[in-house]
């Protein structure tokens, strides 16, 4: 038997809610019952960022998360990141530098750019490498990643 508890959230700007089973992560409520498959399943263990989102402004890992902590909380993901005005400057940013080969670090990596930007707008390219750590890429050798993430900053430092 599996149990279940209704949760209420806020899913990239919109009020969203859902039957999370309780034993289940963030990462599969979100891939499974909303079918937002940018969020990625890597290790799953918390030690390579690929399942990065935004939760009420920090980045978590959401493969660590348990869905039912979502429940009242502010939810981005890097669908969330699409507007009118079209793609978001860091996702501009990682095609403009060439900072994407297989992809699958990539969302997790805008993602966690995002959080950083938004603590730190102007980022020395020190911070970009702190920052990342806890990003791994298996093929970029992130040197286009960190330049990605430069060209972000200095958009978002305008
Ligand atoms: S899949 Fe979550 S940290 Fe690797
Ligand atoms: S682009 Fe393939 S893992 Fe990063």
């Amino acid at each position: 038997m599996s149990l279940t508890q209704k949760i209420i959230f806020t899913l990239n700007g919109k009020p969203v809610q859902a039957d999370a089973q309780v034993t289940a992560s963030a990462l599969e409520l979100l891939r499974g019952a909303f079918e937002l498959g940018g969020t990625k399943l890597a290790c799953g263990e918390g030690e390579c960022g690929a399942c990065t989102i935004i939760v009420d402004g920090r980045s978590r890992n959401s493969c660590l998360l348990p869905a039912v902590d979502l429940d009242g909380r502010e939810v981005l993901t890097v669908e969330g990141l699409w507007s009118e005005d079209g793609i978001d400057p860091v996702q501009q940013a990682f095609i403009d530098e060439g900072a994407i080969q297989c992809g699958f670090c990539t969302p997790g990596m805008i993602m966690q750019t995002k959080y950083l930007l938004s603590k730190n707008p102007r980022m020395t390219p020190e911070e970009i490498e702190r920052g990342l750590e806890g990003n791994v890429c298996r093929c970029t050798g992130y040197k286009k990643i960190i330049s990605a993430v430069a060209a972000a900053s200095a958009v978002a430092a305008e």
